[in-house]
C-alpha cells in the first residue's frame, strides 16, 4: 500500500497527499488543539512544518498564558470549540448536566488505518480498499467523552472525506447541541463562493459571489435536503473558470436538515462548515451510545470546477453508487406520470407500453396513483393496495402483461406520506408524524409516517416486501412530496424531540437498506417531487435519482447543469417530455428535449399514443442515440463548456482514453444574422486528430484553443441560408472520433 499519510511523530504534525492534493494539520503545542494549516495543491512532504508556522498579526486575549498563541480566534483549527477565545460559529457544542457549554477536547492519539471508515447504517464511501484513514482520538478534559475525526484520502482521487464520532463512555447523559462533521479553516477570504439554489422546478441554478465579511450560509431545515439548497460549497480563485483556477468544494453525505457555513472573520480567515444543522438539533448522548456524523466530501481542484466535478463524479459512481448498479447499463424507461396522470387503466397503460416498446423503451414505470382510491392528490397515501377500478385483474396482472412485451416493470411508492383517510392513520395514528393535539400542516394534502419509530419503518417494510414478492418489480421510484412542519414524534420522550429529524432520516435510510439488502437486483430512483431530495446519501441505495419535476428542455440544460457540480450525469434521471411543456409551457423542438435527455438516464415521459410517425421515428432515433453515447455520457469526463454567447450553453463527455467526445450545443434564443460561433473543447489529446461528425477533421490542441466552429458552411449554397430550419432553443449533437493522421 503506497503511503498516503505522513507523521512527524515528534511534532505531531500530519500530512496527507496523493501527489495532487496535500492536507495538512497539526497538533497545537500546549493546548493539544488540532490546527488546519493546509489544504489545497500538493506540496512536497518536509520533515517538519517549521516553514509554515503562522504568527498571530495582532495581540489577542492572551487567553492561554505562555503557550504562545493568543486566542483561538487567531488560529486556523480543525474542529472549533464553543466558547474559548474563538468567537466564530463552533463545530461542535457540549450541553454538560450543570447546564455549562464548555468543553475542552485535546489530541490524545492518532491511528492510520487502511481503507475508509464503515458504518453499518449510515450511508458513506465505500470500496476504499486503496484509501487511507487518520484518525485523532481527542478526549474531553472536563469529562470522559471522546472525538474522533477521521480523514480519508484516496491514491487516485482528489477528495478528502471527514467526519466526527462522539463516544460517551461514561455513566451520564450529555447533550450534543450541534455536531459538524467538518470544519477548515483557510488563511485569507480572496475567493468567490459558489452554492447550487433554486425552488421547486427549477433546482441547482447556479450561484458565484464575492464572499463579504461575516456569515454567509445555507442550509435546510425542511427534514430533507431540500429543493432551495444543496448541499454543496466551493470557494474559488476570483479568476477560477471551468477548466483553469483552484477551487475548493465540500459536500454533505446526508438528506436530512443541513447547514453550510462561510465565516470571513475580522483578519480575512475563512471558516467553511458542513454538518447536521444545528436548528432543532439536540441529540442526547446515552452513557456508552456514540453519535456519527454524516460524512463531508472536500476536494481541491487547480483545473478550475470541471477538475472539482471530475473528483466528485468519480467519487459517486465508483466509491458510493451500489457496486451491483456501477457497470450495467440503466434501462430506457416510459413513465406514465405527465402521459395519463391519475387518469388510467390496464388498456391505456398497456397501450402506452406498446408504443414505449417500439421507440425502444425496455423499462414500463407505473407512477402514482395505482392504489387506494387514488384519482387525485389527495388521499390513500398508506393504502398500498392496487386500485381495482383502475386495475381489475390485479397489478400482477399488469406486471405480466409488461413483461411479455418483453419490457420490464417499475412501480411508484411513496412510503413516509400518510393521509387521514386510510387504514394505515386508523390503525396507527401513534404513527403520524406530528403531535395531534396541534394543527398539523398538510403538504400536498397529506402528512407524514413517524419514520423516527422503528415500528413503523417495519410495517412499511413488510407491507412492501409483500407487493415486491407478489409482483417481483424490476425498479421502483421512491418519492417524497413534502417538507417536514410541526416535527414532533409521538414514539420519542420529551426529552428526545430533539433527534426527530435525524432519526427521522436514519429511519429512511434503514428502509432503503433493508429493501436494498433483500432485493439488490432492483433498481431504486430516489425522488422528492424531482429534486428535493438529490445528495450523495441517496446515491448510496438509488443509483439514479429524478433531477426535478422540471421536463422543459431549456430549464433542464439550467438544472442538470448545475446538478453536474456534483453529480455526473449517470445518476441524473432526465426525460423527454410533450410541448407545451407542462411544467413552463414552452415549446422546444423534440431533437433538443432528446439531446439534453441523453445526458442523463434517460427516458420519456408523455403520451406517446398521441405521436405522428415522423415524431416516433425521431424518438426512435433519440433512443439509438442514447445508446451510442451512453458509455461516453455514463463512464467518461463530463466537461461544462463556456459557450460561444451567454445565452449558449455546452456540454462535452470524453471518454477516458480521450479518443472519442460528444458535445451537446445549446443555442438558447435564436438570433438573426449571428456572427461565427466557436466553442473551445476541452480534456482532449492536443496531438491527436478528430473527425467532427463524420465531416471535418481537427488536431485537439485546434478545438481546444481555437475551438470547434459551430457556424454553418454555406460556401457554395447560399441559397440554403435562408431556408435553414430556424428555430429558439436549438441545439446540435457534434461526435468526435479520434483519427489517424
Ligand atoms: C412527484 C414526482 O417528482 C413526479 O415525477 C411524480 O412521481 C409525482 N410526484 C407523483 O405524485
Amino acid at each position: 500500500m503506497n503511503d498516503l499519510i505522513y507523521v512527524n511523530k515528534q511534532k505531531l504534525e500530519f500530512h496527507l497527499t496523493n501527489g495532487h492534493i496535500s492536507y495538512i494539520i497539526k497538533v497545537m503545542p500546549k493546548i493539544k488543539q488540532l490546527e488546519s494549516v493546509y489544504f489545497g495543491k500538493a506540496v512536497h512532504v518536509r520533515k517538519d512544518l517549521h516553514n509554515l508556522n503562522e504568527y498571530e498579526p495582532g495581540s489577542g486575549c492572551q487567553l492561554f498564558a505562555n503557550t504562545g498563541i493568543a486566542s483561538l480566534e487567531h488560529r486556523r483549527q480543525e474542529y472549533p470549540t464553543y466558547g474559548s477565545t474563538d468567537f466564530r460559529k463552533p463545530a461542535f457544542e457540549i450541553k454538560y448536566n450543570d447546564g455549562d457549554k464548555i468543553s475542552n477536547f485535546q489530541f490524545d492519539s492518532y491511528q492510520i488505518l487502511n481503507g475508509a471508515p464503515f458504518y453499518k447504517v449510515l450511508p458513506h464511501v465505500r470500496y476504499a480498499d486503496n484509501a487511507q484513514t487518520l484518525v485523532f482520538l481527542l478526549k474531553d478534559q472536563y469529562s470522559d467523552l471522546e472525538l474522533k475525526l477521521n480523514y480519508t484520502i484516496f491514491p487516485d482521487l482528489d477528495i478528502i472525506v471527514r467526519n466526527a464520532e462522539f463516544f460517551n463512555p461514561s455513566k451520564n447523559d450529555y447533550h450534543l447541541l450541534a455536531v459538524k462533521s467538518a470544519s477548515l479553516d483557510l488563511p485569507t477570504s480572496n475567493y468567490d463562493l459558489i452554492t447550487l439554489n433554486g425552488a421547486w422546478a427549477r433546482e441547482r441554478h447556479v450561484n458565484r459571489s464575492p464572499l463579504r465579511p461575516g456569515i454567509q450560509e445555507i442550509g435546510s431545515v425542511r427534514g430533507a435536503t431540500g429543493h432551495i439548497h444543496d448541499p454543496f460549497i466551493a470557494l474559488a480563485d476570483k479568476n477560477a473558470t471551468q477548466n483553469s483556477g483552484n477551487v475548493i468544494g465540500m459536500t454533505l453525505m446526508y438528506s436530512g436538515n443541513h447547514q453550510e457555513t462561510v465565516d470571513v472573520n475580522t483578519y480575512g480567515v475563512t471558516r467553511i462548515m458542513t454538518g447536521i444543522s444545528d436548528a432543532d438539533f439536540d441529540w442526547i448522548l446515552q452513557p456508552m451510545s456514540n453519535f456519527v456524523t454524516p460524512q463531508a466530501i472536500l476536494s481541491f481542484s487547480s483545473n478550475g470546477f470541471n477538475g472539482l466535478s471530475h473528483n466528485y463524479h468519480d467519487l459517486i459512481r465508483q466509491h458510493i453508487i451500489n457496486k451491483h448498479w456501477q457497470k450495467p447499463k440503466r434501462p430506457v424507461l416510459i413513465n406514465n406520470w405527465e402521459a395519463t396522470y391519475y387518469d388510467f387503466n390496464e388498456q391505456k397503460l398497456i397501450k402506452l407500453a406498446k408504443e414505449a416498446k417500439d421507440i425502444g423503451c425496455n423499462l414500463f414505470v407505473l407512477d402514482d396513483g395505482w392504489f387506494g382510491h387514488r384519482t387525485t392528490d389527495s388521499g390513500s397515501m398508506g393504502d398500498w393496495k392496487v386500485d381495482k377500478k383502475k386495475l381489475p385483474d390485479g397489478l400482477d396482472h399488469l406486471v405480466k402483461n409488461i413483461h411479455d412485451l418483453g419490457m420490464q416493470f417499475g412501480l411508484w411508492f411513496e412510503p413516509e406520506a400518510l393521509t387521514m383517510d386510510t387504514t394505515l392513520y386508523k390503525e396507527h395514528s401513534s404513527w403520524l408524524l406530528g403531535n395531534n393535539k396541534k394543527h398539523l400542516s398538510q403538504g400536498r394534502n397529506q402528512y407524514l409516517v413517524d419514520f423516527a419509530n422503528p415500528s413503523a419503518v417495519n410495517f412499511l417494510f413488510k407491507k412492501m416486501c409483500k407487493i415486491i414478492d407478489n409482483i417481483h418489480p424490476d425498479y421502483i421510484k421512491w418519492d417524497m412530496n413534502r417538507n417536514i412542519t410541526e416535527p414532533y414524534s409521538n414514539y420519542l420522550s420529551k426529552e428526545e424531540q430533539g433527534e426527530v429529524f435525524h432519526r427521522y432520516i436514519m429511519g429512511v435510510y434503514r428502509l432503503y437498506q433493508m429493501l436494498t439488502e433483500k432485493y439488490p437486483d432492483i433498481l431504486f430512483e430516489s425522488c422528492a417531487g424531482g429534486g428535493g431530495r438529490y445528495d450523495l446519501a441517496m446515491f448510496y441505495y438509488a443509483p439514479q435519482a429524478w433531477t426535478s419535476d422540471d421536463t422543459d428542455a431549456y430549464e433542464r440544460w439550467q438544472i442538470q447543469t448545475g446538478t453536474s457540480y456534483v453529480y455526473p450525469p449517470a445518476v441524473m434521471g432526465s426525460h423527454v417530455s410533450i410541448v407545451p411543456n407542462h411544467q413552463t409551457g414552452r415549446v422546444t423542438p423534440l431533437h433538443s428535449r432528446i439531446n439534453i435527455a441523453m445526458f442523463g438516464t434517460y427516458g420519456y415521459e408523455f403520451d406517446l399514443t398521441k405521436l405522428n410517425t415522423k415524431e416516433k421515428e425521431e424518438l426512435k432515433k433519440g433512443t439509438d442515440q442514447f445508446h451510442h453515447f451512453h458509455d461516453l455520457i455514463f463512464k467518461g469526463d463530463f466537461y461544462r463548456l463556456e459557450p460561444a454567447d451567454s445565452n449558449h450553453g455546452a456540454w462535452q463527455a470524453n471518454s477516458k482514453d480521450k479518443k472519442h467526445a460528444v458535445i451537446c450545443y445549446s443555442y438558447g434564443l435564436s438570433e438573426p444574422n449571428h456572427g461565427y460561433y466557436y466553442v473551445k473543447l476541452a480534456g482532449l489529446d492536443p496531438d491527436q486528430l478528430y473527425e467532427i461528425n463524420g465531416q471535418r477533421k481537427l488536431y485537439g490542441d485546434e478545438l481546444m484553443n481555437i475551438g470547434l466552429p459551430l457556424t454553418k458552411d454555406f460556401r457554395n449554397h447560399e441559397d440554403q441560408y435562408w431556408s435553414q430550419p430556424k428555430t429558439d432553443f436549438d441545439t446540435k449533437i457534434f461526435e468526435l472520433k479520434a483519427i489517424d493522421k
